[in-house]
């Protein structure tokens, strides 16, 4: 079954064929990172304009790529949840209009299922159940994946996201939108040892964990030094920084192995491209004795390879956008978006 997915939540405007859920026949992601760098972070209703802009154009190719007409696919996918309300909009419209211009079914797809999804498009042999870490811009939570449609949260951040929080620290030490990789890059030559940066702890929820604590002790840091006249080590701050985060996150998918005594960990969404992230994941893998999968870093930001293989599943599952399908700016993992 080969499905056309189209991705419009955030700042990517990305089209893909995929062919039964595993392969892709093409994908296409247009980025509008470079407009929102001069805003220092992504504008809503630029980035809405500008999906309209390049959403045909983006599909066009993507069916190019895969040597096909549009009439040869058996299905049109389109991110329906969660991310910005009018970037959302306009890939739901005109992937559903696009599916029942041609009388075919319009899948749609959550857009943190398909950010899970996109391991399964790198490692053929993962089936669910698996324990997962999705750390995005938008979403950090433990979740674990009991089949490709149903998900159960076992935690998550109380405040901000893991990426969101990459991207405030890049915009205090001024190097720039999107903050993540400028950090890992910046963090290569630090010493992550050089500042002392808070832990969180959740009371009576040891899978929670909270992202703001940090970013104040980041902001305060650079305001403090800059009142000083002292300057701030950027490296080492990155690299303290993405310390951090690590010791936030991997500590606390290693408790929810032991509590689910998952054999198969996944980690992914925008984050799980950290350099940091992923050595210290391999290192929890070998620890515990788990099968640790990883999308290909192209993989783990946007794009609608992913979104294409997740709707394979849901198609299998009996998902089915009628024309009524909205869009929905929130949406919890496990919440059925189909209207
Ligand atoms: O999953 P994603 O592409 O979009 C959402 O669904 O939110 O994630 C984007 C986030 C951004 O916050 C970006 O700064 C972060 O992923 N990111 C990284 C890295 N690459 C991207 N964070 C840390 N290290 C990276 N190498
Ligand atoms: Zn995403």
């Amino acid at each position: 079954m080969k499905i056309l997915a189209i991705e419009s939540s955030c700042d990517e405007t990305a089209a893909a064929v995929i062919e039964d859920g595993r392969k892709i026949l093409s994908s296409v992601v247009d980025t509008q990172i470079a407009t929102h760098a001069l805003y220092g972070g992504v504008v809503p209703e630029i980035a809405s304009r500008r999906h309209m802009e390049a959403v045909v154009r983006v599909t066009e190719q993507a069916l190019k790529d895969a040597e096909m007409d549009k009439h040869d696919v058996d299905a049109v996918a389109a991110t329906c949840a969660p991310g910005l309300i009018g970037a959302l909009l306009v890939g739901a419209n005109f992937g559903k209009s696009l599916a029942f211009a041609m009388n075919k079914p319009f899948i749609p797809v959550h857009h943190i299922r398909g950010h899970i999804a996109a391991t399964y498009l790198a490692y053929p042999e993962l089936k669910p159940p698996f324990l997962t870490l999705i750390a995005s811009g938008g979403h950090s939570e433990i979740v674990m994946v009991k089949s490709y449609t149903e998900f159960e949260i076992l935690g998550g951040t109380r405040d901000d996201a893991a990426g969101e929080a990459f991207d405030k620290v890049a915009r205090v030490l001024g190097v720039g939108y999107p903050g993540g990789p400028k950090i890992d890059k910046l963090a290569q030559d630090g010493d992550a040892k050089m500042y002392k940066l808070p832990d969180s702890h959740i009371k009576d929820a040891p899978l929670d964990f909270s992202f703001s604590g940090l970013k104040t002790a980041v902001i305060n840091l650079a305001h403090n030094a800059e009142q000083k006249g002292e300057t701030i080590d950027r490296n080492g701050l990155a690299a303290s920084f993405c310390a951090a985060v690590v010791r936030t996150l991997v500590p606390r998918l290693e408790m929810a192995v032991k509590q689910t005594h998952a054999r198969r960990v996944v980690c992914a969404g925008g984050v799980a491209a950290n350099s940091f992230l992923r050595a210290a994941l391999q290192d929890m893998a070998k620890r515990e004795h788990v099968q640790l999968f990883m999308p290909p870093l192209q993989l783990c930001g946007d794009n609608a390879a992913m979104i294409g293989s997740q709707a394979y599943y849901e198609y299998q599952a009996g998902t089915r956008g009628k024309t009524l399908q909205n869009a929905y700016a929130t949406a919890d993992i496990g919440k059925n978006i189909c209207d």
